[in-house]
Order: structure tokens, then sequence, then C-alpha cells
């Protein structure tokens, strides 16, 4: 039986740390997209904290970060972590929490003496937030999802390709399959993660056991009318692209509420205008679509209706449509051993624990296509997220950590 308590002092004083690393505090969250400067400087911390639990720190060629505890054994790594990058302006718990707590989670067990049949290793996923269009770039790496023609198409807000600012972080996109793993090689992943959502707070328990991560199906949808004198062209002259986008998003909305399952959600998370002036009806409008669900069946119901709707608006309006697909990820259901593995060792512990839907997407849902995965969630204040206002104290952080690391004892026995 695995007796420590993680350290809540490292814990909090980390966090802070890792906070620090911010290229806008003045926003009043923290932003650190992967491949900047400030993302680069974060792993090195990471990887200097991992070097301190005494872990063999790599990086591959995606920029994936693991701290390996090496055994004589020669077999599959279990694995655990999450990831260190941000959306913008951002909390400092997201994946955070999921890398430090897996560190913290391997002092424990060598405190108390553990010594692991299998190798651990402990992972910060590169790019698990959407700088780049779609999320989970790290872990699509890592289980020979991501080619090197999707590294020249893949490219940010302001057009720098992922293959470009793989380079600026001094890694070279023309080796990207040396990150894929081979098949076996991982015999178990646990992904530690704030929830992101109520549930627990409300229900009053500090560990939840994930059965199934809600995947997404992203748009990029660009609609276009005419560019014309806001002042001179009536109203019944024009074809404005920004009147068929503010439809859309009310269209999406209506069919989202439609849903046959109590879990669709969909978000227009962004809305570009061009060229942009007041005095110019705008010609051109860019969305970014976001429609999640565990339930594939009414993802899908819900995908085709805002299509439908969205083809009838700009016909109605005269507009033209493109669609691009982002991103059509399968929703996970996580390995039965790992789930019980968490139950076992929450159980063990003492540790009231509840199963859950995870409704944002994770690594662990790419990694779990091709070797068996699980998550745990720790509680989330108010259940919010991608938000500055992300908060969790950290004794309700303890318990979950304490639970991983159990569970990383029975998986690497
Ligand atoms: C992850 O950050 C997500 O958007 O679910
Ligand atoms: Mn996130
Ligand atoms: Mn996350």
């Amino acid at each position: 039986m695995i007796s420590l308590s993680p350290n809540a002092g490292w814990l909090e004083d980390q966090l802070g740390r890792l906070a620090a690393f911010n290229d806008a505090p003045e926003l009043g969250g923290v932003t650190r997209e992967v491949f900047t400067p400030t993302y680069g400087r974060s792993v090195e911390h990471v990887a200097a904290l991992m070097e301190d639990a005494g872990l063999v720190a790599r990086l591959d060629a995606f920029g994936n970060l693991f701290g390996r505890w090496e055994v004589e054994e020669d077999a599959p790594v279990v694995l655990t972590g999450s990831h260190i990058d941000t959306t913008l302006n951002a909390g400092r718990y997201d994946g955070v929490v999921g890398v430090l707590g897996a560190i913290e989670a391997v002092r424990i067990l060598r405190a108390n003496g553990f010594r692991p049949r299998r190798p651990i290793d402990v992972v910060a996923f590169a790019g698990e937030e959407p700088r780049f269009g779609i999320g989970c770039l790290g872990s699509r790496a890592l289980v020979g999802e991501l080619s090197r023609s999707d590294l020249d198409e893949l490219e940010d807000r302001d057009g720098i390709t992922l293959a470009a600012a793989m380079l600026s972080s001094g890694l070279d996109p023309d080796r990207i399959q040396e990150a894929a793993l081979p098949p076996d090689s991982i015999s178990a992943m646990v992904e530690l993660h704030v929830e992101q959502g109520a549930l627990l707070e409300r229900r009053g328990v500090q560990v939840g056991i994930v059965e199934r991560i809600a995947a997404p199906h992203d748009l990029s949808i660009v609609i276009e009318g005419e560019a014309r004198h806001s002042g001179s062209t009536p109203m019944d002259l024009r074809h404005d692209a920004l009147l068929g986008a503010a439809e859309a998003v009310v269209a999406l909305e209506r069919v989202t509420l439609a849903s046959l399952s109590a879990t669709t959600v969909g978000t227009v998370g962004s809305l570009e205008a061009q060229p942009g002036a007041i005095n110019i009806i705008a010609g051109r409008v860019r969305l970014l679509v976001d429609i999640r669900d565990s339930d594939m069946t009414a993802r899908s119901a819900v995908s085709q209706a805002f299509l439908a709707d969205l083809g009838g608006i700009c016909a109605r309006r005269g507009l033209t449509l493109s669609v691009e697909t982002l991103a059509d990820d399968e929703s996970l259901a996580c390995a039965p051993a790992i789930v019980t593995a968490l139950r076992d060792a929450a159980s063990r512990h003492g540790v009231p624990a509840i199963d859950m839907i995870s409704g944002a997407y994770h690594d662990a849902m790419i990694v779990g296509r091709h070797f068996p995965a699980g998550m745990i969630f720790a509680p989330s204040n108010r259940g919010i997220s991608h938000s500055p206002e992300e908060y969790t104290e950290i004794g309700d952080l303890l318990p979950a950590i304490s639970v991983l690391a159990s569970a990383l004892a029975e998986l690497t026995r």
C-alpha cells in the first residue's frame, strides 16, 4: 500500500512557477502556446523537474517531453501525463496538473521504496491546444497519425505552418515519423486532468474516473458575399457575409439545443469579418465551429442539420460557402482495465470517486485509439476552464494524485 501523501507546497509552488511562463500576463490569464520561445522555456523547466524526480528527460521528434523511470526489465511502458501548452488567456491548471501530478506521483512511489517492473514515462505532450486548428498534435504524432504533409498544411492564425513553428523550436519536420511508437509499446496510459466541469463539485467528491471522452467535429467555414459601400448600397442590393454568419451562429445554437442527446454542445468560437471597416459591408467571414458529444450519432445529426441550415441561409442571401473539416475525431471509450485499476486504487485509499464523461478532449482520446488509456479527474471550481478564473484548491488536487500513484503502482507490478 502506498502510504505517503502528495506534497501540497511543491505543487502550489510549481503551479505558480509554470504560470509565470506567460506571453500575455496583462490579460490576467496564461497564454503559452506550443512552439513559442515561452513554451520552450517552460519545457526546459519541466524537464529539470523530471530530472530532480530521478527521471531521465528526453524530447521526441515532435517535441513531446518524456521523463523516464527506467527499469531492468524490457517491457511496454506505462505512460502518464498531459500537456503544458495553453489556449489563449487560459488558466494555470489545464494540462499542467496532469504533468506535475504525474511527477509527484513518481516521487511518492520512489519515497515508498516501490520498484516498478516496467518503465514509467511521464509525458508533457506538445500542442494539445489548437494553435494550429486542431488539438492533440503531440499524441497524434506519438500514435503515427500526423504526417509530414500535415505539418505543411496546418497553420496558425497568423499563417505560420506547423512545420515552420517546429523548425523555429529546433525540431526537424522531416523526422516526424520518428515520434511514432510501435504497436504494443505502451501497456497503459493514465492522464490526470482537472475536470473543467462542475459535476465533482456538485456531488462533493474529489475524484472522477472517466469512462468516455467526447470528441470534436471542428469546421473552418468561409462565407463570401460582396464587399460594398455601407452608405450608398441599398439594403435590398446587399450580399452581406456577416449577416449570413450571424444567422449561422444562431442556427448552430438552435440545432444543438434540439439534439436528442443532452450532452451535445456546439460553439462558434471565432468569427472574423473582412475587410473589417465600419463603412464596408463584410465581403468575407470565417467562422470556427466546434461541435462535440460522446454520442457520435447525435453529434453527426447536429453537424448535418447545421450544414443543411447553413446551405439554406447562404442560398437565400446569395452568398457562397466553403467548409473545411479541421477535426472529425471519434469519442473514446476508456479501456475497461484502466477504469478498473483507477476505481480499485480509489477504493484502496478510501477516496470516494464517481464515473463520468469528459466533455473536453484530451491526449488520452488519441492515445486510446491505439493503446489502453484512461483518465482521472480532480475538481474544477465552478467548472470554469479555458479562462483566467480556472481554479482548484490545492487540497482538492491531492486525492486524485494519490489515486494516480496507487494505480501506477498496480499497472507496473
Ligand atoms: C481541450 O483543450 C479542449 O478544447 O477540449
Ligand atoms: Mn484545454
Ligand atoms: Mn487540457
